[in-house]
């Protein structure tokens, strides 16, 4: 048996096939552009995800049994605003999770309609990134667009949509829609009324492993594969990364690496802490999360490495590294602004601290010890809640980084657990699929069983005490800027 696991990211689609033995057969990675049509704003056309994650599943069954492809399931970029009209026409370009556009509605929410009944009906508060806060902009500012709107979805469940005709979601990437109800797992009627939409423009909500129905017939047919091939649910990106890396249960955590990066902590509790500064969200294994997310990690080192060294080569560049934990170089990663914790669309990156002797390999270095320094940030308020995991998983690009690795453990002060394989959410969509198709009877027993820890990353207690240093300085800088950003951006 064969089972697809779709990753859409915000670079590329990730297509990964796996056996009902959780071995990795093959992987496809297929490209479309991203749009910046005005600073801060960031945007895709899901034609074009559709289009590519097409050619991507032609390519990764190619050579393959077909009639051994049993299940397609997804981990998907969360939060984006897909709409459609009533001719199931994509009325705009999706708004992406790290569009910073949507200050203004993020501050009514959180300041008028106030953080503690946003709260109460969610579990969470208001992050521009978030899908209210985008519908609140269209209505403001694309009244006739609004006026259009038929079907509300998020990105993956477009991908389920166009080849099952299923229009669904499910609870893991819907709780970051600002619209569900968290905890009870239902849409929050008090927060459709606040964004002027109807429940009937939402999809049908399903736990992550459920099958949602069977490919279209044309679309089994452009594949070669068999029309009874399931569809399953899915999960946001980081609840399949969590699976692919057995992040499931009470008290796994996860790191990602990819565009974004995030702290996740798995739990069969539900919880939040006290200012929502992480979000509480659905697990996909039917649990719960918490969840810390930095708009820009790997993204950071790939600025850095092809827009200004302009090179591919990053091994090379992170080679002359050698003096951890003594950098005289800070770099604050807010290339898109930041999420967890600071929540301000108006913050922006900066490099801080250098001399005339500060190096090329100073500022690599920086670049990568500000992105565990911002991950860092979001495991102090875990920590402050009592949430404090000794170790971690880790999974996305940047986790190819023997070196990133080695400054996370220590920023970090926890041991770092590698996988087999880093493609946390195209794995977990995988096995998603496996469970949907019933070669397991749970998502935690089908992870446990078929994620392989292969190598620990152990902090070093002289280099934990510098990074811990380094951290107390970097913490002063963000509050230090921060009025100078959001003057900026006034
Ligand atoms: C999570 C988040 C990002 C995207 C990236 O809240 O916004 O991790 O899901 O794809």
């Amino acid at each position: 048996m064969l089972f697809v696991g779709v990753d859409l990211g915000t670079s590329a689609v990730k297509l990964l096939l796996m056996d009902e033995n959780g071995k990795i057969k093959n992987i496809v990675s297929k490209e479309y552009p991203l749009y910046f049509p005005h600073p801060g704003w960031s945007e895709q056309k899901p034609e074009d995800w559709f289009a590519q994650s097409m050619e991507g599943l032609k390519e990764l069954l190619e050579g393959f049994d077909k009639d051994q492809v049993k299940g397609i399931s997804f981990g998907g970029q969360m939060h984006g605003l897909v709409v459609l009209d009533k001719e199931d026409q994509v009325i705009r370009p999706a708004i992406l999770w790290n569009d910073g556009r949507t200050a203004k509605q993020t501050d009514y929410l959180n300041q008028v309609i106030g953080k503690e009944k946003l709260s109460e009906y969610t579990a969470n508060i208001a992050f521009a990134g978030f899908t209210a806060p985008k519908i609140l902009w269209m209505k403001e500012n694309e009244p006739e667009n609004f006026a259009k709107i038929e079907k509300i979805m998020l990105p993956k469940d477009y991908l389920a949509y166009r080849l099952s005709g299923s229009f669904c979601t499910e609870y893991s990437d819907a709780s970051g829609m600002l619209l569900l109800d968290v905890e009870h797992k239902c849409w929050s009627a008090k927060m459709l009324e606040i964004c002027g939409i109807t429940e009937a423009q939402l999809p049908k909500l399903y736990e992550s492993w459920e099958v949602v129905g069977t490919l279209k017939v044309e679309v089994a047919a452009e594949l070669g594969v068999s029309e009874d091939v399931k569809v399953i649910a899915g999960a946001g990106d980081n609840a399949a990364a969590a699976v692919g890396t057995a992040t499931v249960g009470n008290g796994g955590c996860n790191i990602s690496l990819g565009t974004s990066g995030t702290l996740f902590i798995s739990s069969k509790k539900f919880g939040v802490d006290k200012n929502n500064a992480l979000h509480s969200f659905d697990h996909a294994d039917g649990n719960y999360h918490l969840m810390g997310c930095m708009l820009s990690a790997a993204s950071c080192n790939k600025w850095w490495m092809d827009e200004i060294l302009k090179t591919k080569d990053y091994p090379a560049e992170q080679a002359g590294i050698t003096r951890l934990g003594e950098n005289h170089v800070f770099y604050l990663p807010y290339l898109m602004g930041e999420r967890s914790p600071h929540n301000d669309p108006s913050a922006r990156a900066a490099f801080i601290g250098m001399s005339m002797d500060s190096t090329r390999e100073n500022m690599t270095q920086a670049v990568l010890e500000g992105v565990a320094f911002g991950l860092r940030d979001s495991l102090e308020v875990a920590r402050s809640i009592g949430a404090n995991p000794e170790r971690t998983k880790i999974c996305g690009g940047g986790a190819k980084s023997p070196l990133w690795r080695k400054i996370i453990a220590n920023v970090m002060n926890m041991k770092v657990d590698l996988i087999e394989s880093e493609e946390g959410p195209g794995y977990g969509a995988a096995i998603l699929a496996a469970v949907g198709c019933g070669v397991f009877d749970s998502v935690e027993e089908a992870a446990k069983k078929l994620v392989k820890v292969t190598g620990t990353e152990e902090p070093d207690s002289e280099l934990v005490q510098k990074y811990e240093e380094r951290y107390q300085e970097f913490k002063k800088l963000y509050p230090a800027l921060k009025g100078f950003f959001q003057k900026k951006q006034a």
